[in-house]
């Protein structure tokens, strides 16, 4: 099983859009693929399921908040594998023995993260807190209920408070879609350099701490950079958006060949409602599903063998 966070600071970049796209035409070459949406916006969640179907069906009981809720130890925290739903008309689209299953979020998971960093006192205590809290869903990604998946992806938030850093430490791979424009090229450099230190600090802490949880140490690579929501004019990228894109090779960071073009009318509709572009029927906008089936096949691809960096 792959473990895969889609992740970048920068909000609007087109995180969401991506992960629910990836996902569903993995689901649709025949993979077992898991999201979870980490975002308290619960955009990902809100593409697959309607607001009135979320509170009546999901908001006290099958949330990734009830989860995080449980390391603080208020209530019992439930296996993440008991979390799981799969969103009925996403599923109806797909071909095969593919399936696309969803671990939701809630509009309070921003408070869970607040309390699980208020919650902890500083020094010592706190360094174990914090390595604790950090290393926790990837322990619970062992749960065994979850070992027929193929891939898990999950959706970030745009920031780096605990739970994304949490993403982070039990993710095989990040996939950083990017706007090509200014802060996002900046943006880039500043999530890679955070993440390597976050990286670094976990795995000494790991060390440090080898009584709370057996060391083991992580190392998640760049999946690559994705660009999205470019602008083509006679089928290339505008100047302006190449420019970034070619500074972005410049760092370093593998960037994907394909890129997401601009289509606001597309991305705008959810309809039919909970069907990611990419499973839609053949007449709507066969360029941009093309674009994300090759993007698919690049972070394919790009992912390595699980262990093959340890
Ligand atoms: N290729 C595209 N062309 C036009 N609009 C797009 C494209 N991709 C995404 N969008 C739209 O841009 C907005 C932001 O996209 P999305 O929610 O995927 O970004 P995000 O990075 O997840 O945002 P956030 O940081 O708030 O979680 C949405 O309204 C989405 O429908
Ligand atoms: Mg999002």
């Amino acid at each position: 099983m792959y473990v895969v966070s889609v992740i970048n600071y920068k909000g609007g970049v087109g995180k969401t859009t991506m992960t629910a796209n990836l996902g569903a035409e993995l689901a649709n070459r025949g993979m077992k693929v898991l999201l979870i949406d980490l975002d308290p916006q619960a955009s990902l969640t809100f593409s697959f399921y309607e607001p009135d179907d979320w509170r009546d069906r999901l908001r006290d009981g099958r949330t990734v908040k009830r989860w995080y809720d449980g390391l603080r130890g208020d209530d019992p925290a439930p296996a993440l594998g008991e979390l799981v739903v799969t969103p009925g008309p996403a599923n109806a689209h797909l071909k095969g023995t593919g399936r696309l299953d969803l671990i939701a979020s809630h509009l309070q998971l921003v408070d869970i993260d607040l309390a699980l960093a208020r919650g902890v006192a500083d020094g010592d205590e706190y360094d174990a807190e914090l390595f604790r809290v950090r290393g926790s869903l990837d322990q619970g990604l062992h749960d065994p209920a979850l070992d027929p998946y193929d891939l898990v992806l999950i959706d970030c938030p745009p920031n780096f408070n605990v739970v994304t850093q949490s993403a982070i430490i039990a993710s095989d791979h990040l996939l950083i879609p990017a706007r090509a424009d200014y802060l996002s090229t900046l943006g880039i450099d500043y999530l890679h350099g955070n993440v390597r230190e976050l990286v670094d600090r976990y795995n000494a802490d790991s060390r440090r701490f080898a009584k709370i949880r057996r060391h083991h140490k992580v190392a998640p690579g760049i999946a690559g950079v994705v660009f999205t929501m470019i602008q083509l004019m006679a089928q290339r990228p505008i100047a302006a958006h190449q420019g970034y894109m070619d500074q972005v090779r410049a760092l370093g960071v593998p960037v994907f060949a394909t890129a997401l073009r601009e289509n606001v009318t597309l991305f705008a509709t959810n309809t039919p409602r909970g069907v990611p572009v990419v499973l839609r029927d053949r007449v709507t906008a066969p360029a941009v599903r093309e674009e994300l089936r090759q993007i698919t096949t690049e972070f394919l691809a790009n992912l390595q063998p699980v262990g093959a960096s340890a």
